[in-house]
């Protein structure tokens, strides 16, 4: 069989790991060709294709983002999208797919293999919001990165008797907010599934200043106030009056000023959280994902995607990814209210 890999999306540790695994099974194994489509479903739209044969995966296990490149084109955009895929896999000679990505292109997956494309998915996303799989490949990593940067403000926040706000990715689900803020000892962890009042973080920064005279919130860029957007929105001018853009930490750093009086600053992690080596887990599991969707491509199991249970892995609908996000129990938030404050 030829076999079109894409990646699609936010880059994402791990999804090179992917890519090796996959040829490093499907040409012996099965004796199969693949070829890498460029920058997600633009590539597959434009018929942008670059090798990907057994010397093409050397030497990429370690490497961050994706050497096939990504984008978050979406082929439905346009009218004549699928014809244009089918055009292009035609011309190429390509039998079947794999997308390794996020909600946006398993989606589009799931939508191809309804017109009768046959197509295997790989979930992937740093924020671990994919339904259908305990964990994605890139979490691990995230999770690493901000622990290790909030471990570091500790000594910042303790010197400077500060308050220091940690943004983290996480625009649906607070997952990455939720275990590095654990990892790291944070005073507060504020998600996007619950809307937080500026007063009970004034309260915990307080009883905090009482006890050690520093704390360290963690907050995911979509965590709300109490009063949603307009809130956020509302008297965010700097000093000379203009309007201040910036996310939700920033925000929160000046109430916790002007209402405490306490000095704040905001650290926003940003890319960093995406970028450079995958952990040993992630590896471990990009690679694990690999071999089964090639696995899954043998056995034409087509409409469905790689997932994590409990230790096994499975492959589900790909629809699972994509019908409900995985957002984080009330429960398990309330585990980590013990240590706020
Ligand atoms: O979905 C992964 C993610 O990293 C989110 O956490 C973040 O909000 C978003 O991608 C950022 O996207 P972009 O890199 O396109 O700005």
């Amino acid at each position: 069989m030829r076999v079109g890999v894409l990646t699609g999306g936010g880059d994402c540790p791990g999804l090179n790991a992917v890519l090796r695994a996959i040829v490093r099974k499907g040409v012996p194994a099965f004796g199969h060709e693949f070829v890498g489509f460029r920058d997600g479903w633009r590539g597959v739209l434009e018929a942008d294709v670059r090798p990907l044969d057994i010397p093409d995966v050397r030497g990429l296990l370690p490497r961050g983002g994706t050497v096939l490149g990504s984008s978050r084109t979406n082929p439905f955009a346009t009218d004549d999208g699928v014809q244009r895929i089918r055009r292009s896999l035609d011309d190429l000679r390509v039998d079947a797919l794999i997308a390794i990505g996020g909600e946006d292109t398993l989606g589009v997956a799931a939508r191809l293999h309804d017109e009768g494309l046959r197509v295997v998915g790989v979930p992937k996303t740093i924020d671990n919001d994919l339904g259908g799989t305990d964990y994605t490949f890139g979490f691990d990593t995230a999770v690493s990165i901000a622990t290790e940067a909030i471990d570091r403000l500790h000594t910042t926040a303790e010197s400077h008797h500060r308050v220091l706000i940690v943004e983290v990715m996480g625009r649906h689900a607070g997952w990455i907010a939720l275990h590095a803020g654990m990892a790291g000892g944070a005073n507060a962890i504020l998600i996007p599934e619950q809307r937080f009042s500026v007063e009970r973080v004034l309260g915990w920064v307080e009883s905090r200043f009482r006890d050690r005279y520093a704390s360290i919130i963690v907050v995911s860029e979509g965590a709300m106030p109490e009063g949603g957007a307009e809130v956020l929105q509302s008297g965010r001018k700097d000093a000379f009056g203009h309007a201040r853009l910036g996310g939700v930490g920033d925000w929160l750093a000046q109430q916790i000023e002007s209402r405490s009086g306490r000095e704040a600053r905001t650290t926003v992690l940003g890319h960093v959280q995406r970028g450079g080596t995958p952990t040993a887990r992630d590896r471990w599991l990009a690679t694990r994902f690999g071999l089964h969707a090639i696995d899954a491509v043998q056995a034409g199991e087509w409409g469905t995607m790689t997932a994590l249970r409990g230790t096994d892995i499975v492959t589900v609908p790909l629809l699972e990814a994509t019908k409900a996000l995985k957002t984080v129990d009330p429960a398990l938030y309330a585990e980590a209210e013990v240590f706020f404050g």
